[in-house]
């Protein structure tokens, strides 16, 4: 049975990805700053038929120790890890450049590019102790270039994990690991995450015409989760990339916004 960990999962596309690796019987370890919330959603995630187990670890993934620790523990637990997902992420607060401060700029850098860093370089190390594995970083705003006032610390970390997981993939190539890296690109989900800066900190108060293009290009993470978890289970190539919301089917979203009215916000 195989067994996949994902990092930030008590909630958001996290958690529904950790809810399809469930129901298709992979072993799943969740893993997040809070306990509390963890065993939450283990509890949530036992009511799932399924011959698996879920087990939760807390990590910080701005901590080695905790990462490695994360490590360790799904070793004891499982024996083996045959997927792990560097998904923690946080937005930033809706301000230009130069009104953040340092510690905000820090944080986002720490969780969304270190964490995905030493996330990617200590599963890695076990990786290659057990011979085989699959990493993926995610992706976001910013990794194809796009940018936008209130976003560029964010894009900025996001388009460096699109480099940096391609460079980590002509690695594995060259010295021909046996493992395989890729990128998951969700698209514009309908999480905590669009409205909370920081983790948690602070509340980003969405301007309305950024809600019109939510709302024709978003979608519920269960919606996306499904699309990543069938395309990280049918893969076998190096260097993947899985994509939701590709341009054409942006393109698509906006030509038929007419018909297909949606509005989250509501
Ligand atoms: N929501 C979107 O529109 C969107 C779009 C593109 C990419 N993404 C990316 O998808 C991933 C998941 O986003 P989401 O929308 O589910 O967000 P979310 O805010 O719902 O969930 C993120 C999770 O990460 C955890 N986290 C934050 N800091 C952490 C830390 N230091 N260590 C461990 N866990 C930590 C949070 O506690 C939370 O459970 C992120 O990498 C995000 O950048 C999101």
């Amino acid at each position: 049975m195989k067994t996949v960990v994902i990092t930030g999962s008590a909630r958001g596309l996290g958690f529904e990805m950790a809810k399809l690796f469930k129901q298709n019987n992979l072993n799943v370890v969740i893993s997040d700053l809070k306990e509390e919330n963890l065993k939450n959603t283990k509890k949530e995630l036992d009511t799932i038929p399924s011959s698996s187990k879920v087990e939760y670890c807390v990590c910080d993934v701005t901590n080695s120790t905790d990462l490695q620790n994360l490590v360790t523990f799904t070793k004891e637990k499982f024996g083996a890890i045959d997927i792990w997902i560097n998904n923690a992420g946080v937005n930033q607060p809706d301000k230009a450049i130069w009104e953040l401060t340092e510690q905000e700029i820090d944080l986002v850098f720490d969780v969304d590019l270190k964490g995905a860093v030493m996330g990617s370089k200590i599963a890695m190390e076990y990786m290659l102790q057990q011979g085989h594995g699959a990493i993926y970083n995610l992706e976001g705003y910013g990794s194809n270039d796009a940018k936008m006032l209130g976003l560029s610390i964010y894009g900025t970390s996001k388009r460096a994990i699109t480099y940096f997981t391609e460079a980590l993939a002509k690695e594995n190539e060259e010295r021909k690991t046996n493992i395989i890296i890729g990128k998951l690109s969700p698209g514009i989900m309908i999480t905590d995450f669009i409205t909370n800066a920081l983790g948690n900190k602070e509340k980003i108060e969405l301007p309305e015409k950024t809600k019109k293009v939510y709302n024709i290009l978003g979608d519920y993470p269960d919606v996306v989760a499904k699309f990543l978890v069938e395309g990280m289970l049918k893969n076998t190539k190096n260097n993947a990339k899985i994509e939701w919301l590709t341009s054409s089917k942006a393109a698509w979203r906006f030509m038929t916004a007419g018909f297909n009215k949606r509005d989250f916000f509501k």
